[in-house]
């Protein structure tokens, strides 16, 4: 214990603090740092390497290594836009027959963050690979069917009405899209009511699931559009399901509730719905020339692991273009980034699902 110096281990004369004449280091003996040099650093930086990692419901305190994905000399492997090895992603088979549909809730209760876009383009994206798909507008906004080319005040029948109705069947509220292979079941303002309503009803949280159960023979894949909350028709959504894919805006705020949206869906687990999973964390509106994306995927992959996609979504205005037009990307610019995006996404998709 040489009380030597506060913080510096004495510089090289050690335990003769005595000397009086300080340091004039003839330069021919420099064995450690000069005096300019404090503590050095691994005092501090280990001291709390990572800030932990948890429950990320804040705006990221962000740890100071910088991802730095600009490949050195030689780079091994090409990494992905989520700073891991990107995998070769198997193209899906075609399917002999239609059916055992697997239904995924896109969901966050988190506003605007890509959930209604994924919902139009990935079902686009797996029609094109063979799959029969079945979207289900479940948010009274309507932005799915209206992205699809509908126009809300002139629908006969929604998803309301088969909800609530029970003599109204699924066949009459399915309506094709543009999209050879996807269906659509729509959705407008009416469906507010119905959260209201069900709350009186007997099983009210298996509600969707019943009206739904006649598609599971006749499509491959189910994908509903949840509203940004988690009330009665996000539970709902969520018990009529197998998978759920949670859109992340690639933002500094996008990890804000993500605990409690992962606390909804282990409840909905325990209680009423024992095979549902998480499908897959899917990063949006990524922009990779800013450190600012990059390091929130990090931190979405340090929290999520391999639950994130290796697929991420970039931003681009072609998918509000696209929505304007009424159409998926994957017609309206066919060749373009995002579209192939959302191809690669459905393959990623199909090569997790079971049975495919
Ligand atoms: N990758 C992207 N790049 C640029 N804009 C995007 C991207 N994805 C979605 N958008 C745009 O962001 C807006 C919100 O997207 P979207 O409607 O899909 O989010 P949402 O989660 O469904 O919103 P809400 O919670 O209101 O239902 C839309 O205008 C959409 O066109
Ligand atoms: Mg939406």
């Amino acid at each position: 214990m040489t009380q030597g110096a506060g913080f510096d281990p004495g510089p090289s004369g050690g335990y003769g603090h005595g000397a009086a004449a300080p340091e004039v280091p003839p330069r021919f003996v420099p064995p450690v740092p000069p005096p300019s040099a404090p503590a050095p650093e691994p005092g501090p930086s280990d001291a709390m390497p990572s800030p932990t990692p948890e429950p990320i419901t804040e705006p990221l305190p962000f740890t100071p290594r910088a991802p730095e994905p600009v490949a050195s000399a030689d780079e091994k492997v090409a990494l992905g836009p989520t700073g891991r090895p990107m995998p070769v992603i198997p193209e899906p088979g075609p399917v002999a027959t239609h059916g055992r549909a697997r239904v995924v809730s896109m969901c966050n209760q988190k506003g605007g963050v890509g959930k209604t876009t994924t919902t139009i383009n990935l079902g686009a994206a797996l029609a094109e690979f063979g799959r029969k798909v079945l979207l289900v507008d479940f948010d009274p906004q309507g932005s799915l069917s209206v992205g699809l080319g509908l126009n809300p005040h002139e629908m006969d029948l929604t998803i309301y009405n088969l909800l609530m109705q029970k003599d109204v069947t699924l066949d009459e509220v399915v309506v094709p899209t543009g999209v050879p292979g996807m269906d659509l079941l729509p959705s407008n303002i009416d469906l507010s009511a119905a959260e209201v309503q069900l709350v009186h009803e007997v099983g009210r949280e298996q509600t969707l699931m019943r009206v739904l159960a006649p598609a599971l023979s006749e499509y491959d894949v189910v994908l509903i559009d949840c509203q940004p909350s988690l009330g009665l028709l996000t539970v709902n959504a969520l018990t009529a399901s197998q998978g759920v894919i949670v859109p992340l805006e690639c933002e500094y705020f996008a990890l804000r509730g993500v605990a409690l949206l992962k606390n909804t869906i282990d409840k909905v687990r325990e209680r009423l719905n024992p095979v549902l999973q998480i499908d897959g964390v899917l990063g949006t509106m990524f922009d990779g020339r800013t450190l600012h994306s990059r390091e929130v995927m990090e931190r979405l992959v340090e929290a999520w692991g391999d639950t994130v996609f290796h697929t991420v979504i970039r931003r681009t205005v072609k998918f509000s273009d696209s929505t304007v037009a009424g159409e998926p990307i994957t017609s309206y610019a066919s060749a373009s980034a995002g579209a192939e995006a959302y191809r690669q996404l459905a393959k990623e998709v199909l090569s997790r699902w079971p049975d495919e």
